[in-house]
C-alpha cells in the first residue's frame, strides 16, 4: 500500500474515476462527498471495477469541525485531491454567493488544517476556463488569465490564487493545480460514469440522453462562430485519461519531485474538435441519428480552445491515450448501462 489519500468531492464524474485509478495504483482512499451532486452508487461502481470498496463519508467541506474530526479519525493523510465544488456554470451567475461560499470556503477550510494534521500535498481541480478566450490556441499554462465569464469561473481563478497566496506564506503545502479541458467520456466497464442532476448543462450528457429520448432535441448553440463548421471548438479529453493525471500528480509530490511548490498543468488532448465533429463521432459510434437543431449561441461561451499540454506530456509523462470514437462510445455505454439498470 502506498499510503492514503482524501478524495473530496469522490462520488462524483471525476472522483470517482479516479478513486479507481488511485486504488488501482496501490493506495488506500478516503472518500468525502456531500451528495449534493451524486449519490454512492459509484462507490458501488468504483467495488465492482477495482474489488475494493473506499471508506465513504458524507461530509461537507465547508463544515470545518466535521472535517476536523476526520482528520482526527485519519491522521495519515499523505495527500488531498480537492474536487469537491458547484461546477454549473449558468447557476453560478444566478447564485453567485452559493458558489463563491461552497468553492472558496472549502479549500480555505482544506488548506487550514492540512498543516496542523501534517498533511503537505493538495491536487487542486481547476479549469481551462482560468484562460477566458484565447488569443491563440493551442494554449499554454503561459497564457494570460482573463477575466472571468462567470462566478463560478472566477472561484477556480480565486482558487488558484489562495493556493498561491497559502503557499508564499510559508505554509509548509505543495500543489500541483490541474487546468481541464473538456472531460467526456465513462469508464470502459460503464460501471461508473457523468450522471448530472435534473437537465444537463454540459454538451455529452445532453447528446447521450437525447439519443436515448430522455430528452426530445439537442440545441447546437451557434454555427456562426468563426470556426470551420461554424460551431464552438473544445478539447474533448477522456475522464479515464484525465483520472490517471492525477494519480501521477500524487506519486509525484509523495516522491518529492515537485520543482516548485505550486505547479500548473494543463490537462487536454492538444486537439480541436468542433461541436458538430463531435456530434458525428458520436452518431457514427452509436449508430444512432441525433435529433439536432442549430439555435443561437449561448452566452458566456468561448469560441475555440484547445490544450498545449507539452508540459504535461514532458514534466509529468503523462499524454492523453483515448481516441475520441471510443471516448464516445464509452459515453453512449454508459448511457445504455444507466437504462437498464432502470436509472434513467
Ligand atoms: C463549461 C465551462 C467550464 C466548466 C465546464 C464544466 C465555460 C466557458 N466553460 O465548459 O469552465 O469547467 O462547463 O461544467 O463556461 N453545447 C451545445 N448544446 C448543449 C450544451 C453545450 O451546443 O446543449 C456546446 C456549447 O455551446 C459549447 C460546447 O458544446 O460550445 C461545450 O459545452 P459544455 O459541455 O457546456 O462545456 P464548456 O462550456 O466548454
Amino acid at each position: 500500500m502506498k499510503g492514503k489519500i482524501l478524495v473530496t468531492g469522490g462520488t462524483g464524474y471525476i472522483g470517482s474515476h479516479t478513486v479507481v485509478e488511485l486504488q488501482n495504483a496501490g493506495y488506500t482512499v478516503v472518500v468525502i462527498d456531500n451528495l449534493s451532486n451524486s449519490t454512492t452508487d459509484s462507490i458501488d461502481g468504483i467495488e465492482r471495477i477495482t474489488g475494493i470498496r473506499p471508506e465513504f463519508i458524507e461530509l461537507d467541506c465547508n463544515d470545518l469541525e466535521g472535517l476536523r474530526k476526520l482528520f482526527q479519525k485519519h491522521s495519515d493523510i499523505k495527500g488531498i485531491i480537492h474536487f469537491a465544488a458547484s461546477k454549473a456554470v449558468g447557476e453560478s451567475v444566478q447564485k453567485p454567493l452559493l458558489y463563491y461560499r461552497n468553492n472558496l470556503n472549502s479549500l480555505i477550510n482544506l488548506l487550514d488544517l492540512m498543516p496542523e494534521f501534517g498533511t503537505e500535498n493538495i491536487v487542486f481541480s481547476s479549469s481551462c476556463t482560468v484562460y477566458g478566450e484565447p488569443d491563440q490556441n493551442p494554449i499554454d499554462e503561459t497564457a494570460p488569465i482573463k477575466p472571468a465569464e462567470s462566478p463560478y469561473g472566477n472561484t477556480k481563478q480565486i482558487n488558484e490564487e489562495i493556493i498561491r497566496d497559502t503557499v508564499r506564506s510559508g505554509s509548509p503545502i505543495k500543489s500541483i493545480i490541474l487546468r481541464y479541458f473538456n472531460p467526456v467520456g465513462a469508464h470502459p466497464t460503464a460501471e461508473i460514469g457523468e450522471l448530472p442532476n435534473g437537465v444537463p448543462q454540459n454538451l455529452v450528457p445532453f447528446i447521450t440522453q437525447t439519443a436515448i429520448g430522455i430528452r426530445e432535441q439537442l440545441s447546437v448553440f451557434g454555427n456562426d462562430y468563426d470556426t470551420p463548421d461554424g460551431s464552438c471548438i473544445r478539447d474533448f479529453i477522456n475522464v479515464v485519461d484525465l483520472a490517471k493525471a492525477h494519480v501521477i500528480a500524487i506519486d509525484r509530490m509523495l516522491g518529492n519531485k515537485s520543482e516548485d511548490k505550486v505547479e500548473i498543468f494543463n490537462l487536454g488532448t492538444g486537439k480541436g474538435v468542433s461541436v458538430l465533429e463531435l456530434i458525428n463521432v458520436f452518431e457514427k459510434v452509436s449508430g444512432t441519428k441525433l435529433n439536432y437543431k442549430i439555435v443561437g449561441r449561448r452566452e458566456g461561451d468561448i469560441e475555440k480552445i484547445w490544450a498545449d499540454p507539452k508540459h504535461a506530456n514532458t514534466v509529468l509523462g503523462w499524454t492523453a491515450k483515448e481516441n475520441i470514437e471510443d471516448t464516445m462510445a464509452s459515453a453512449w455505454k454508459w448511457q445504455l448501462r444507466l437504462r437498464e439498470k432502470g436509472i434513467m
